[in-house]
């Protein structure tokens, strides 16, 4: 079982001091940064870019998880990766298996991860569940892209738990992010279906203790593993 990661999301602290945001990041031992990159086309936000990407990979060693609710995610990929991501996580919505080999291609031969996110209505495409075994994040958003702060769509837990069993069925260890209104009244609910990545946004950079915050969902994290097992 893979373990509980913690993906503070930059988005919801003030984007006039990023620094101070993965600062937090580190001080409370998240596993991974989560960055949302908005484009204004796939959702109706403008975020950051991979200028902003780069400065933030100076000032902090952990892992990066772009998510890239973007468009053209091709004609960005090799920036964000020049801009220092770990983890480049594209849409399905806006791809189809073509399109994801050729993105996967870069992304692989820097020795870099793929993710795949799916929006809270979007089923895991045919195309998808035959290349599983080149993703190593599987994000299922619990909310719809744009803005940090909205409630958790609770519709979506059943097709959390499908995406999980596909891939026990396939044997294969892809790690199981969870995107969207994560917060620890609903901690439980999530890992029971499998989830194992964190992503909070509110969850941890509106808190009043967001150091404590990043603690706090991972000891109820793994309490609700225990639980569910
Ligand atoms: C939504 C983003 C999420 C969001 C998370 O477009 O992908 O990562 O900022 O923030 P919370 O946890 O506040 O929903
Ligand atoms: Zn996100």
């Amino acid at each position: 079982m893979n373990q509980i990661r913690i993906a503070p999301s930059i988005l919801a602290w003030d984007l006039g001091d990023l620094e101070r945001a993965v600062e937090i990041s580190v001080q409370g031992r998240a596993d991974q940064v989560h960055l949302d990159v908005i484009d204004g086309h796939f959702a109706p936000n403008i975020t950051f870019g991979p200028g902003t990407v780069k400065a933030l990979r100076r000032r902090c060693d952990l892992k990066f998880d772009t998510h890239l609710m973007i468009d053209q995610p091709d004609l960005y990929v090799d920036k964000f990766l020049d801009a220092g991501s770990d983890l480049l996580t594209f849409h399905a919505e806006v791809l189809d298996g073509k399109s994801f080999d050729g993105l996967h291609r870069k992304v692989a031969s820097k020795g870099k991860e793929v993710g795949l996110a799916l929006k809270p209505r979007t089923e895991l495409p045919h195309w998808a569940s035959d290349r599983l075994d080149k993703i190593s994040t599987l994000v299922v958003m619990t909310v719809n892209p744009g803005f940090s702060g909205q409630s958790m769509d609770m519709s979506v837990m059943p097709k959390l738990a499908q995406v999980n069993e596909l891939l026990k069925d396939k044997g294969l260890s892809t790690d199981n992010e969870v995107d969207g209104g994560v917060e620890p009244e609903n901690v439980r609910e999530v890992v029971a279906r499998g989830g194992n990545v964190l992503v909070a946004g509110a969850g941890v950079y509106a808190k009043k203790d967001p150091v404590g915050a990043i603690s706090t969902l991972r000891r109820m994290a793994e309490e609700a593993r225990r639980g569910s097992r």
